[in-house]
């Protein structure tokens, strides 16, 4: 069998949500053991390991398109890197990884770190380089556009609380907790908004915008661009609207949007076109958090060490979301 390509119109197999979900699995239980040591770098370095090597068990012919960072950066899972266990003969797919979104968190023991991917066709994902993005999310069944980052904080609020049928002092957003976001804050604080400060982990920020257990309407601000694509890749599985524009600090930043091939460096990307197509997206708790719990170290009656983890992953195509709860022999 030759190496498929997907296209844009395809649908990608099944079969792989189930394989996804034991990638996040095990970066988030190598991670997991890291939880409040401390250090960030053993904390993510465990997990892309533990990542990388169950990458080797995926019957694909991967790309990294979203990874650790650059070749010469980052020793595995870097942009460009070929996973799976079947190049050349199994379907050809794009990759977006952040093997442990939340090093600080973890590093603290604070809440919501996760380990994350996702897949898509063949150029599908956008190749983002790892720089910052504006971004405004809001959750489904509002109208088409109803947020976008050519308008002002005040007009997106505005927008949206008319959308939902509420005062706009009513809306709650979701920013992280950042020096560079005072004057945003301060729009909203304006405006009257609750504001619910991140410490980090914008991935789960922008999914709480669809969650329906949670009171966050919108989420705004500038966070990681690979988080962006990550995040907008989860949206197109549950619905929701997203738009991110890359945010240039030098031309050092700009040097490299033009090598993922970025020639319009003003553009704002939308839902489609950061994750086009059919796409799975598979998330594993590290540390308990909105979206999910933690991984928990406990024993069976016999006395066996047993880890469970709690993950989400969906598909697209068909809008599935499943919840899965695992129970492991570390
Ligand atoms: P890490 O896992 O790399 O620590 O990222 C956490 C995070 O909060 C992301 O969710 C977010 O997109 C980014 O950092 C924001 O960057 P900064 O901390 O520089 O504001």
């Amino acid at each position: 069998m030759n190496s498929s390509a997907i296209e844009a119109t395809a649908t990608l197999d099944r079969v792989l949500v189930m394989e996804l979900v034991r990638v996040t699995e095990a970066a988030a239980m190598a991670a997991a053991r890291l939880v409040g040591r401390g250090d960030e770098t053993a904390a993510d370095d465990a997990a892309v390991k533990a990542m990388r090597a169950a990458f080797d068990l995926m019957p694909v012919d991967g790309t990294v398109v979203i990874g650790e960072g650059e070749r010469d950066r980052a020793p595995m899972l870097y942009i460009g890197e070929k996973l799976g266990a079947a190049p050349g003969t199994g379907p050809a797919i794009d990759i977006a990884v952040d093997p442990l979104e939340g090093t600080t968190i973890t590093a603290k023991a604070g809440t919501n770190a996760l380990a994350v991917l996702a897949i898509a066709g063949k150029g599908c994902l956008l190749n983002a380089p790892d720089i910052y993005m504006e971004k405004i999310a809001v959750g489904p069944g509002l109208p088409d556009g109803v947020v976008s980052l050519a308008k002002s904080a005040e007009e997106n609020i505005a927008a949206v609380a008319d959308a939902k049928g509420v005062a706009p002092a009513e809306l709650m957003v979701c920013v992280l907790d950042r020096p560079r976001h005072a004057d945003l804050i301060s729009k909203l604080r304006a405006i009257g908004c609750g504001i619910q400060l991140l410490g980090d982990g914008d991935i789960a920020g922008v999914m709480a915008t669809a969650d329906p257990d949670c009171t966050i309407d919108l989420y705004m601000g500038s966070g990681g661009a690979p988080e962006g694509v990550l995040a907008a890749a989860a949206l197109r599985c549950v619905g929701g609207q997203f738009e991110g524009r890359l945010m240039f600090r030098n031309d050092e930043e700009r040097r490299r949007a033009h090598e993922c091939g970025i020639t319009d460096l003003d553009r704002i990307y939308r839902l489609e076109d950061l994750a086009r197509g059919d796409c799975i997206f598979a998330a594993t708790g590290v540390t308990d958090g909105s979206l999910l719990d933690g991984v928990r170290h406990s024993r069976r009656k016999d006395g066996t060490a047993l880890l469970t983890t709690h993950s989400v992953v969906m598909r697209a195509s068909t809008g599935t979301v499943r919840w899965i709860r695992a129970e492991h022999r570390p």
